[in-house]
């Protein structure tokens, strides 16, 4: 088989992000969200980044052209699955949510599409055993953001064919991303690690142990990260990390993976981050500044 038309599901900052660097190498991209909003929010930003590319020298005007004529946008599910040789999902961190979306797309599949979720945290195995081909699912976790990331974890499920491992690990190569087969363990590898340092920077802030400035300096400038733990969970959403460090809670039962009653907090006030402008700081002037 030969993937040729990937259909990406959700259009948020990762599937937006997902479908750039899909239709950057050829692929007949098609790209759905529920949201008309954002979708053509989504439409914007890659045809933006794309100019971002072009205007460093990274990508001809050809480049750019034949990238957008690659991308297609829709709101039907139909449209978007029925001629996708790979459907990449990246709907919200939530495993109900994605099940329902994948039972409702089965009767539009071709029997021989394959299944990826760029799912975080959620187990592979489980919602692979939810369709109708748990030997054509797996698990393509995308970092963020996604054109400028190199790292696309691969994660097989219990019952994920060979065949299926290696048709994603030709299209992540041919992505121009570097594949890292992890185990489907909850949080995989970047989660497991990540989350809880992000967990624990608004636990030391909750505790008052540092401003978000100065926990994050801390970081940068002692552990020399590129971006602070606080900005980064900004950067992921802080709906998508209080998902994911529940769901490391509930598979593992451990408690010290309980989330921060400030992180709690945060997205209780709808505080999310970049996505809406204000999470740990505000974004809505010229630079960052902390909202505490
Ligand atoms: P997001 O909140 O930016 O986007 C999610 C999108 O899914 C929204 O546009 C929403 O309208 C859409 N959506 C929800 N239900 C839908 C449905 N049934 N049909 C069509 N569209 C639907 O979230 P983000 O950050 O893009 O995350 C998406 C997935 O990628 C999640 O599983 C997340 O865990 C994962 N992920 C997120 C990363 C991050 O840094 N934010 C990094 C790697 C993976």
């Amino acid at each position: 088989m030969d993937i040729q038309t990937i259909a990406v599901i959700g259009a948020g900052q990762m599937g937006n992000g997902i479908a750039h660097v899909a239709a950057s190498v050829d692929y007949h991209v098609i790209l759905l969200d529920f949201n008309e909003a954002i979708l053509e929010k989504a439409a914007k930003t890659i045809s933006q980044n794309l100019v971002r590319e072009f205007k460093k020298g990274k990508i001809d005007e050809a480049r750019k052209e034949k990238t957008l004529q690659n991308l297609q946008t829709t709101l039907e599910l139909k449209d978007a699955v029925s001629e996708a040789d790979l459907v990449v999902e990246a709907v919200s961190e939530n495993e109900d949510v994605k099940t329902k979306l994948f039972s409702e797309m089965i009767p539009y599949l071709k029997e021989e599409t394959l299944l990826a979720s760029n799912t975080s945290s959620i187990s592979i195995t489980r919602l692979a055993a939810t369709t109708d081909r748990p030997e054509r699912f797996i698990g393509m976790h995308f970092m963020n953001p996604v054109p400028m990331m190199a790292l696309v974890e691969i994660i097989r499920g219990f019952a994920t064919s060979d065949e299926t491992y290696q048709l994603i690990e030709e299209a992540v190569i041919r992505m121009g991303k570097t594949p890292c087969v992890v185990k489907d363990f909850a949080g995989f590898v970047a989660n497991r690690i990540l989350m809880p340092m992000i967990n624990e920077a608004a636990f030391a802030l909750h505790e008052g142990v540092g401003s978000i400035e100065d926990i994050d300096k801390v970081m940068m400038l002692g552990m020399a990260h590129p971006m602070g733990p606080l900005a980064l969970a900004d950067l992921v959403g802080l709906d998508t990390c209080l998902a994911i460090i529940r769901i490391l809670h509930k598979e593992f039962g451990d408690s010290k993976y309980r989330p921060c009653p400030l992180l709690i907090k945060y997205v209780e006030a709808g505080w999310l981050g970049r996505k809406t402008d204000r999470g740990f700081y505000d974004y809505s002037g010229e630079y960052p500044v902390p909202t505490r």
